[in-house]
């Protein structure tokens, strides 16, 4: 697992090289796939339940699962770009949402504050900690800042299953007492929104869309849970992964 999450981790940050106005989501996706390829993996999205590409990428309004094609980066856009790689048995799975050229205000705000909530989830996670921790640090904080909270997608245990029973909401609901437990693996993704969270599916049953067509930003790590704290499993050896280094004030 630490090994498929370093890998993730460094192709999220080859992905992120690649972002620029003008690029099309579908060369990131040519260019992701085949660097997974010459790294020896697999990348885990495709032909997962007949999803078409190696890579998502969820521009703007688009909450999740967007599925790359032949529309080109803009200047102000946000993009959303999640890599899972299939390394050795186990997947390794993150996602950080790049800026491309000048991004307005609310939308940096969003971004950045999309960030804080993931690291604040994390920083819940302990042995013995309820699920339900997570969810409740990372909505206090969307709170705050008049962020929505997405509710029908949520984090997930990981390992030789890309998505194992294991569910990891990013919203607080106290009956969500399943303890974690040292040596659990698995993800946090918060997706928050300029204003409401309400989405619907496009016709291709997969991009996930913001009702109001309003902004929405994600961001997301593979962890290890330990006694005390969570070891993020998709980093590089210096302690990288691509919400650190894209990280913008
Ligand atoms: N990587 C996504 C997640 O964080 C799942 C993508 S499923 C796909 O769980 F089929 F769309 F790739
Ligand atoms: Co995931
Ligand atoms: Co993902």
């Amino acid at each position: 697992m630490r090994r498929a999450g370093q890998m993730a981790a460094e192709v999220l940050l080859f992905a992120g090289r690649l972002v620029a106005p003008g690029v099309t989501t579908d060369s990131i996706d040519a260019r992701v796939h085949e660097e997974i390829v010459r790294r020896g993996a697999y990348p885990s999205p495709l032909n997962y339940r007949g999803y078409p590409k190696s890579v998502c990428t969820s521009i703007n309004e688009v909450i999740c699962h967007g599925i790359p094609d032949s529309r080109a980066l803009a200047d102000g856009d946000i993009v959303n770009i999640d890599v899972t790689v299939f390394l050795d048995g186990v997947h390794g799975d993150t996602s950080v949402t790049f800026e491309v050229g000048d991004v307005d205000d609310h939308s940096r705000l969003l971004v950045r504050e999309t960030r804080a909530a993931m690291y604040l989830g994390i920083g819940a996670v302990r042995s013995g900690a309820p699920v339900c921790s997570i969810g409740k640090a990372i909505e206090s904080h969307a709170r705050l800042h008049r962020l929505g909270v997405v509710r029908e997608f949520i984090g997930h245990g990981v390992g030789t299953e890309f998505h194992s029973g294991l569910q990891i909401p990013h919203y607080y609901e106290r009956s969500h007492t399943t303890p974690l437990e040292t040596g659990m693996t698995f993800t946090i993704e918060p997706m928050l929104t300029l204003g409401s969270p309400n989405l619907y599916l496009w016709d291709d049953e997969w991009t996930a869309v913001t009702a109001d067509q309003r902004r929405s930003a994600q961001f997301e790590h593979t962890l290890l849970c330990h006694d005390d704290e969570a070891e993020i499993l998709t980093r590089t050896p210096a302690g990288e992964g691509a919400a650190e280094v894209y990280a913008t004030e």
